[in-house]
């Protein structure tokens, strides 16, 4: 009899999610799961994974038993801007007018009001309030996310996010993987020299790559933002230093984001709202991750949605993501994304669960880490209160997460 910490016996459906790689297209269908399962925890590991057959080889410290719900995972969000001062409930009021995002932006408001909230706040305030959001996170059920600076636009306050987010990594359960987004608005000081704000933010790298305080970097690429072109010139430059690629492509007009993340071969293409069809096809091509935001889109008001049907048809990797912000989508709630994603992206349930645990985990690179159960791995797993996988992203709004483990302690009940 083998004794272990953790016992998680009467598993309804346990999703192993188990996968050499990311699911591509139609291999997204795919759910491989355990009726009547049983995972066994020990030192912070996966040590047993089968069914409550095997529920006599074990003694535990702790057993839960399950009765009949759901485990999977702990899920990924593989885009967020957790980091960032103040809020924008003011903006509701102009949306309400009809005031477009990128008007607001152009006023001076939108990103750039987050901007002087996130320069003025002190790194300990910075890092309370973000703690204050991963804990909602993780008691949602997510237990490894994306951050991305943005909200500085200058060095050091770039720099104070990126560090926030790496003390954040090493105190807090959640695992983050760090973006460098410095190209996410033209601050005002260089609202006539985009090139130049750009340079200003490239020279920001080497100091990122020395302190390891991100691992990609990604752009804005939009009408009254930054350019294709100069979006090809900035990422090139920044994957020559070694950081591996991420843009927010086609979010709100479609100009050719996304070919060019597939031309780069950046790990993800996030947003793709308005990608193009020749777009769809080179994701599919190049493998470059499909980072959908439906939560965005629903939260600008807007009426059409990623195309996520032919993406999916015609081959392409797709993640799902919060986009947690404070302007276009303040909500840390994925769940809710997985609900959007079935009524609004047309995803099956299984597309969707495919979409928040193995893609999202490879579309930051953890796909060794995070996104399945797999024996030997870091116990990251979540008991849901739902009888069955399909029921999450039907029953909408609320927080079914019963139990989050993470790296085998229970951080969340
Ligand atoms: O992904 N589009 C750019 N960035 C965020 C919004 C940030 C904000 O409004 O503060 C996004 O939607
Ligand atoms: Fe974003």
């Amino acid at each position: 009899m083998q004794h272990v910490d953790i016992l998680l016996i009467n598993i309804g459906q346990l999703l192993t999610m188990e996968s050499l790689g990311p699911r591509a297209g139609k291999e997204m269908q795919k759910l491989p799961m355990i009726e009547d399962g049983l995972v066994a925890i020990s030192k912070g590991k996966i040590a047993y994974i089968g069914t409550s057959d095997s529920r006599n080889d074990f003694k535990a410290d702790i057993i839960i038993d399950c009765e009949g719900k759901l485990v999977t995972p702990g899920l990924v969000d593989p885009h967020t801007h957790v980091v960032f001062g103040g809020s924008r409930e003011h903006e509701m009021t102009l949306k309400q007018q009809g005031i477009p995002y990128l008007d607001i932006l152009k006023q001076g408001g939108g990103i750039l009001s987050t901007v002087t909230k996130t320069r003025d706040v002190s790194k300990e305030d910075l890092y309370k309030k973000a703690r204050f959001h991963l804990d909602r996170m993780l008691s949602h059920g997510v237990t490894t996310i994306e951050a991305k600076s943005g909200y500085g636009l200058d060095r050091q306050t770039e720099l104070k996010q990126l560090k926030v987010a790496k003390q954040l990594n090493e105190t807090h359960s959640i695992d983050l993987v760090s973006t460098f987004l410095g190209a996410h608005a033209i601050p005002k000081e260089y609202k006539e020299e985009p090139e130049a704000f750009l340079q200003e933010m490239l020279a920001i790298l080497g100091q990122i790559k020395t302190e390891e305080l991100a691992e990609f970097v990604d752009i804005f690429t939009e009408t009254g933002v930054f350019t294709v072109e100069q979006s090809r010139k900035y990422l090139a430059e920044a994957k020559a230093l070694g950081f591996d690629l991420k843009i927010h492509a086609d979010e709100i007009d479609p100009l050719g984001g996304t070919e060019l993340a597939c031309e780069l071969c950046a790990v993800t293409a996030d947003h793709l709202v308005g990608a193009s069809d020749e777009g769809i096809k080179r994701l599919a091509e190049s493998g470059t991750i499909a980072v959908l935001l439906p939560g965005t889109t629903f939260y600008l008001g807007k009426d059409t949605f990623a195309r996520a049907r032919k993406m999916i048809d015609e081959g392409v990797i797709v993640a799902l993501a919060t986009d947690f912000n404070p302007g276009s989508c303040p909500t840390e709630n994925l769940q809710l994304i997985m609900s959007f994603a079935a009524l609004k992206l047309k995803m099956t349930p299984e597309e969707i669960w495919n979409a928040v645990t193995i893609n999202a985990a490879h579309a930051i690179n953890r796909g060794d880490v995070a996104g399945q159960l797999v024996i030997g791995r870091q116990a990251d797993l979540v008991i849901w209160d739902v009888p069955n996988y399909q029921y999450l992203p039907y029953h909408y709004g609320v927080n079914h997460a019963n139990t989050v483990i993470k790296r085998g302690e229970i951080v969340s009940k």
